[in-house]
């Protein structure tokens, strides 16, 4: 059988070593002796609106400063044609009449201005259009002048009009009112724009021009890039953490997230800078803002359609104290905290509430069924301690159900982490937020990291973590390798074999686009058209997928295996489908063989399903082009007993499941 999977691997084209380096690895399974449960929340996702992960990326408005809120009004539109004159296009502000969405555009059209008048929207990095695909266009307008109809058009990367439709505006009445009409393309553009030609004389004011998609998740008007969504949801998370990250927290306090500012009509929802669009020296996005399309309620209807508890991130009454660091001072702390409050009624209450009933005009009478929140994002220091302390007795003073969740800082050790790790312990919070960005090394020294963790206080939500090599890359996604994604495997097995301290865990951060992103690695990758998953993602998947019901022994003479021997292991039984699922990781560039011992277990049938994901080189990932160079392949091996032996390739995850009988 050793010599038959050999073959196997050998076939499929990865370089085993022939010589095995070490004796055969021992590797006892106790599928009796039951550690611990594995929460249904073990496994989740990050996702934060940075590298345009919401918009420009899974929010599906195609439209780039629909609202002309924009630091520069015009930023994303570029008027042309020789009937452009001054004041053809012009901004108006109506502050006093509209607050939140005050700016609007106004085009004149006349005899003297004869000619084409033309303004072109660029759309994030372009817009990605689809042959055959309707794309619907909607538009506030009010008519002072009757007389002009908008000629719609998209346009190729060669200026090539691949659809095109006629909107003439309502002559009756002269308010604000929402006009529609769909284009048809006739040809597919990675890069495409959208071009409105206005035609005939008049005065027409307009306000939030938008264009989506026919094909958005589950169809809804206004919503989510589909292909984008169906990864997620293929990744069967546990629980959504949102809406990040350093977002919550803000440049400044203005700038901090504000749930209450993102519900709503999408036209109210005042569009605030993004933080990510001047954070980073290197990749400054002059154009990323946040307009709140994707707000809170579209959050949780996305947690819900994948299955995922909903988890918000609060802003604890700090900025983020790499940039202003500002503070509320104590005495104003209390409308933080009532949108903390008032988010659970958003969630939970009964519709005749204020906040419940804004979920049931939203389309959503049913409860969301919160049941955690996070207060703060990489904060530190008394201050933030504070703060949290204070949130945490108001909070569970009316909700004393819902799970509290605080932070250690941005560091995976330390003196703030100690200093914070102990106070919140202290405090009896339910959750500790752990977060590392580390090399590939700390990954593999790490997998025993929570072994010695208390198991009766705090619990450990890994809020955010990923490898990082520190390798030069000429290419985005290349820091997406087998190297990073094959430490977090192995690290991972350490999670898993203390599922009774570590109770969630996500990798982060979620999307980037390829032209538009800010941080890397990124979990997956997306152009306007196209979705590539990472190693890292398959990585997450095999987790979640396999995550079982009950974390059962795993070791190797008597101790868990945790890199003796580049040699990673972790087991769960799954009590609902009777299975035994054990996690294999091989960091070495060389084969090793494993013998697998059963105790206690009445195996069923004759089978081991085995999947597994590998490289021949470190260096490998997947990429736009070519997304199928690391991904999981199944195959099955025959069960020879209650000792089985495996080989593990070089450079490999392998995850085996056993079925067996009650
Ligand atoms: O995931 C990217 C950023 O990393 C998050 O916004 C922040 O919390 C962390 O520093």
């Amino acid at each position: 059988m050793v010599k038959k999977l050999f073959l196997l691997f050998a076939m499929g084209g990865v370089a085993v070593t022939s010589s095995l380096a070490q004796p055969p690895a021992d590797i006892l399974i106790q599928a009796s002796h039951r550690v611990a449960p594995v929460q249904p929340t073990m496994w989740g996702i990050f996702f934060e609106d940075i590298n345009l992960g919401a918009d420009g990326g899974i929010y599906a408005e195609l439209v780039k400063n629909r609202s002309f809120e924009f630091s520069e009004p015009l930023m994303g539109w570029e008027p042309s044609g020789d009937g452009v004159k001054e004041g053809t296009f012009l901004i108006l502000n109506r502050k006093s009449e509209n607050s939140k969405n005050p700016r609007f555009l106004r085009v004149t059209a006349s005899n003297e201005r004869k000619g084409l008048r033309q303004l072109t929207n660029e759309g994030f990095r372009g817009m990605g259009i689809k042959e055959g695909m309707r794309y619907d266009f909607s538009v506030l307008y009010r008519q002072l002048i009757p007389g002009i109809s908008l000629k719609l058009e998209l346009r190729d990367e060669n200026n090539a009009v691949i659809g095109a439709a006629m909107f003439t505006p309502d002559n009756s009445g002269s308010d604000w009112q929402t006009g529609a009409i769909s284009v048809t393309a006739n040809a597919t553009s990675k890069k495409a724009k959208f071009s409105i030609t206005f035609v005939g004389e008049g005065q027409l004011d307009l306000d939030m021009i938008s264009l989506f998609p026919a094909d958005t998740w589950k169809g809804r008007k206004g919503g989510l890039r589909s292909d984008m969504v169906k990864m997620l949801e293929e990744l069967k998370p546990g629980f959504i953490r949102f809406p990040g990250g350093c977002i919550v927290e803000g440049r400044d306090l203005n700038n901090r997230y504000q749930w209450k500012q993102t519900v709503g009509p999408v036209d109210q929802r005042q569009l605030i800078v993004n933080r990510w669009n001047t954070e980073m020296s290197h990749r400054q996005a002059p154009d990323y803002f946040q307009t709140f399309g994707l707000g809170f309620f579209e959050y949780f209807q996305l947690a819900e359609d994948i299955g995922a508890e909903p988890l918000p991130i609060l802003n604890c009454g700090m900025a983020c104290q790499f940039n202003t660091a500002e503070l509320v001072p104590m005495p104003d702390l209390d409308p933080y905290i009532q949108d903390a409050l008032d988010l659970v009624e958003f969630a939970n209450g009964d519709t005749t509430t204020i906040w419940g009933n804004l979920r049931k005009q939203m389309g959503h009478p049913a409860p969301f069924n919160l049941k955690m929140m996070g207060i703060g994002n990489e904060n530190w220091g008394p201050q933030y301690l504070e703060r949290l302390q204070e949130f945490k007795r108001v909070i569970k003073s009316r909700y004393p159900e819902i799970k509290l969740i605080g932070s250690t800082g941005p560091y995976s050790g330390g003196e703030w982490f100690t200093q914070l790790d102990t106070a919140m312990r202290k405090m009896g919070l339910d959750f500790i937020d752990e977060h590392y960005y580390s090399r590939p090394d700390w990954f593999l020294k790490n997998a025993a990291r929570y072994d010695k963790y208390d198991r009766n206080g705090s619990k450990i939500f890994a809020g955010e973590y990923a490898a990082h090599i520190t390798e030069e890359k000429k290419e985005p996604m290349d820091r997406n390798n087998w190297k990073a994604a094959l430490s977090e495997a192995a690290f991972m097995t350490g999670l898993e074999r203390n599922a009774a301290v570590v109770q969630m865990a996500s990798y982060a951060p979620l999307f980037a686009h390829v032209d538009g992103w800010q941080w890397n690695p990124d979990l997956i990758w997306v152009d306007n058209l196209r979705v590539c998953a990472t190693p890292n993602y398959y990585v997450q998947q095999l987790y979640s997928t396999n995550k079982g019901t009950d974390v059962v022994l795993a070791t190797s003479n008597g101790q868990p295996l945790t890199g003796k021997d580049s040699l990673y292991v972790s087991a769960v039984i799954n009590r609902n489908t009777d299975e035994l699922i054990i996690k294999l990781v091989n960091t070495a560039p060389v084969a090793r063989e494993s013998r697998i011992l059963l105790d206690g277990l009445k195996t069923k049938g004759k089978q081991i399903g085995v999947t597994r994901l590998m490289a021949n080189q470190l260096e490998m990932g997947n990429t736009l082009d070519q997304p199928m160079a690391i991904v999981p392949v199944k195959s099955v091996i025959s069960l020879e007993g209650k000792i089985n032996k495996v080989i593990l390739p070089p450079y490999s995850f392998t995850v085996m499941t056993i079925p067996y009988k009650k």
